[in-house]
C-alpha cells in the first residue's frame, strides 16, 4: 500500500495567500486554546459526541461561507484564447480557525491577476489552453471531469507526468452549459490529491444559461453560487489528514469536518429572493441527502440541473441524494423567509447499506445484519475513524435571511431542451459491480492500465449496470461521454419514495450525466451516444467514484475503435 507524505511535502510550501484575499477564508471562529484542539485527533468509539466543527451541532454554523472572487483562491477566470500555464504545488491554507494547513493546489495568473484553484468559465465551443506544470513531489494528471475530450486530453492515468514535468492540454469545449470540475487523477493518487486540494470547478456557459440569468437577474458570485461540499480530517494542530486504514481503503474515507467551499460551519446572509445553488459533491466516499430545513419544517427547492446542465425544465424535490463527482443545480426561493428566518441546507439522515448482509461472508467484521440505530453504531466501525457516520443527518450550510433583495418571482417554465437517444432495438450490455478478495471489482476484473475490459461500437449503447446485493453505493462514473439515464430495477426502500420521474428514476437522473448512484442490488440503464466520438481508436475509463474505490482499481479501461 501507498503511503503518501503529503503533508510533509506540503509542508515545504509557502503561505501563498496572504495578499490575495485568503483573508476570506479566515474565519476566526476562536474556539480556545491548543490544548482543547486534542478533541480534533480523530478517536474511534465516539461517534455521536460532540467534537469542535461537530456539523450536527447548529451553534456551530459561525463562519462566514467562502464566496469566489475575481482572482486569489477559486478565482473566477473567464478562459480566453490566452494560453495558460497550471502550475500543481504543494501550498498551506488557512481552513479550521484560519489556521494554515498543508494543500495541494493550482496556481496560475492571467491578465495580471494571480490564481489559486481557478474556477475556469468558458463559453460553450471556445477553446481551452492551458499547460500542467507540475511542482509537485510526485506524478499528477488533471481529467476534466465531465467534459468531452479526445483521449489524449482526458487525464488517463497513463497520461501521470513525473514531478517537474509539463502535459500541454489544448481542446475545444463542446459541452452545454453547466457546472463541470477538474481534479486530479495520477495514477494510483487520486484520492489523495482531489482530497489533499488538486480539485475546483468548470463553468460551461451557453444561451440558455445566459438566458437563465437574465430572466431570474442572477450574477455568479451574488445569487448564483457554486458550493462544494467535503468531508475531512484534521490532526490537533488543525492540519489536513488522509491516512486511510486498510477499511477505509476498502470502503471510502470519510471525514468528520464537513466543509462548504472549504469552510466549516458555514454561513451565508441572504435577501428574499432566488438563489441559484450549484452543489459538487467534491468527497472521497460520501453521499448526502441534500434537503433544506426551516426547523422541522422541509422546504421544497426546484431542481435545475444535473452533472451536464440544464433540464428541460425546473422539478420540485424535498430531498435528493447526491454521490461523489455529481451535481445538483437548484433553485431556492427565499422569498418565502422572512427577515431572520434561519434554514439548513443539511444532509438528512439514510442508510447507506453499506454491505448488508454480507458481514458473515467477511470474516471477523461484524455481526451480521443490523437494524436502525444501532446498525448506524456498527456501521461506524466499519466506516473507521471518522466521528460522523455515513448516513447520519448534519447540517452543512445556515442560511439566514439578514439582507433586503429583490428579484423575479416567477421560475421560467423551460429552461433547456433534452433530446432522447434513440435506442429502439438496441440491446444492452451487462456490466456487474461486486466485490471478490476484499476487492470492488467491475465485470470481474480489477484495472489493467493498457488493456480495455470491453470494446464498444460507434453507436447509441445501452449499458445495464447491475450491482451485487451485498455491496455499498457505488457512484459510477464514465470518462468521454454524457450519458442518459433510462430507467432503474431493485431499487431500495431509501430510495424508492424519491423516484418521481418514470423508469424508476430520481431527478439527478435527468438531464445530461457523467456520474451515476447505483445503490446495493440495484441495476441502472443507461444510454450512451458513442457516435460523437473524436477520430481514431482511444481508451477511456469507467469507474466508481468513491475515490478509495477508484484507486483500489474499481475501474476498467473500454476501447472505442477507430
Ligand atoms: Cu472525476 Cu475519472 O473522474
Ligand atoms: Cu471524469
Ligand atoms: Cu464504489
Amino acid at each position: 500500500m501507498k503511503r503518501r507524505k503529503f503533508i510533509q511535502s506540503a509542508l515545504a510550501g509557502t503561505a501563498a495567500f496572504a495578499s490575495t484575499g485568503a483573508g476570506l477564508l479566515l474565519s476566526g471562529c476562536g474556539k480556545g486554546p491548543l490544548e482543547q484542539r486534542k478533541d480534533l485527533v480523530n478517536n474511534a468509539g465516539a461517534p455521536f459526541a460532540a467534537y469542535p466543527h461537530d456539523p450536527v451541532r447548529a451553534e456551530n454554523f459561525t463562519n462566514p461561507l467562502f464566496i469566489p472572487g475575481g482572482e486569489g483562491p477559486f478565482g473566477v477566470l473567464n478562459v480566453t484564447d490566452t494560453p495558460l500555464t497550471l502550475k500543481a504545488r504543494p501550498a498551506t491554507f488557512p481552513i479550521l480557525d484560519g489556521r494554515a494547513s498543508p494543500f495541494l493546489l493550482y496556481e496560475t495568473s492571467d491578465a495580471g491577476k494571480s490564481y489559486q484553484n481557478p474556477i475556469f468559465r468558458i463559453k460553450r465551443d471556445s477553446r481551452f489552453t492551458a499547460t500542467l506544470q507540475n511542482g509537485l513531489n510526485e506524478p499528477t494528471i488533471i481529467h476534466w471531469h465531465g467534459l468531452h475530450l479526445p483521449a489524449n486530453m482526458d487525464g488517463h492515468p497513463n497520461d501521470t507526468i513525473a514531478a517537474g514535468q509539463n502535459y500541454p492540454y489544448a481542446f475545444t469545449v463542446t459541452n452545454r452549459g453547466g457546472t463541470y470540475w477538474y481534479h486530479s487523477h495520477a495514477d494510483q493518487l487520486t484520492a489523495e490529491q482531489a482530497y489533499g486540494g488538486l480539485a475546483s470547478f468548470f463553468i460551461v456557459e451557453d444561451d440558455d444559461e445566459l438566458q437563465l440569468a437574465r430572466v431570474l437577474d442572477l450574477k455568479f458570485g451574488e445569487t448564483d453560487l457554486p458550493l462544494v461540499i467535503q468531508d475531512k480530517r484534521f490532526n490537533a494542530a488543525g492540519e489536513l489528514v488522509y491516512q486511510p486504514n486498510p477499511m477505509e481503503r476498502m470502503m471510502g474515507y470519510l471525514g468528520d469536518i464537513v466543509l462548504v467551499n472549504l469552510t466549516p460551519n458555514a454561513y451565508l446572509e441572504i435577501g428574499p429572493r432566488f438563489y441559484r445553488f450549484r452543489c459538487l459533491n467534491g468527497s472521497n466516499a460520501r453521499v448526502y441527502k441534500l434537503g433544506f430545513m426551516r426547523g422541522k419544517e422541509q422546504l421544497a427547492y426546484q431542481v435545475i440541473g444535473t452533472d451536464g446542465g440544464l433540464l428541460d425544465r425546473p422539478y420540485p424535490a424535498k430531498e435528493v441524494f447526491l454521490a461523489p463527482a455529481e451535481r445538483l443545480d437548484v433553485l431556492f426561493d427565499a422569498s418565502q423567509l422572512r427577515q431572520g428566518d434561519t434554514v439548513f441546507l443539511k444532509s438528512l439522515a439514510f442508510d447507506p447499506m453499506e454491505l448488508d448482509g454480507a458481514m458473515g461472508g467477511m470474516g471477523g467484521m461484524g455481526g451480521g445484519m443490523m437494524g436502525g440505530r444501532q446498525r448506524n453504531n456498527q456501521m461506524s466501525q466499519m466506516d473507521g475513524n471518522t466521528r460522523l457516520a455515513n448516513g447520519l443527518e448534519f447540517n452543512l450550510l445556515k442560511l439566514v435571511v439578514a439582507k433586503a433583495a429583490q428579484g423575479p418571482r416567477e421560475v421560467p417554465a423551460r429552461l433547456s431542451t433534452l433530446a432522447p437517444l434513440d435506442t429502439a432495438g438496441v440491446r444492452p450490455r451487462r456490466v456487474t459491480l461486486s466485490m471478490g478478495h476484499m476487492q470492488w471489482l467491475i465485470n470481474g476484473q480489477s484495472f489493467q492500465r493498457d488493456t480495455a475490459a470491453f470494446e464498444v461500437l460507434r453507436a447509441v449503447e445501452v449499458w445495464d449496470i447491475e450491482n451485487a446485493t451485498n455491496s455499498m453505493i457505488h457512484p459510477m462514473h464514465l470518462h468521454g461521454f454524457s450519458f442518459q439515464v433510462l430507467g432503474r430495477s431493485n431499487s431500495p426502500a431509501a430510495l424508492r419514495p424519491l423516484a418521481t420521474a418514470s423508469g424508476g428514476r430520481v431527478v439527478t437522473d435527468l438531464g445530461w450525466k457523467d456520474t451515476v448512484m447505483i445503490w446495493p442490488g440495484e441495476t441502472v440503464r443507461i444510454a450512451v451516444d458513442f457516435r460523437q466520438a473524436f477520430p481514431g481508436a482511444q481508451l477511456f475509463l469507467f469507474h466508481c467514484h468513491n475515490l478509495e474505490h477508484e484507486d483500489g482499481n474499481m475501474m476498467v479501461n473500454y476501447r472505442i475503435p477507430a
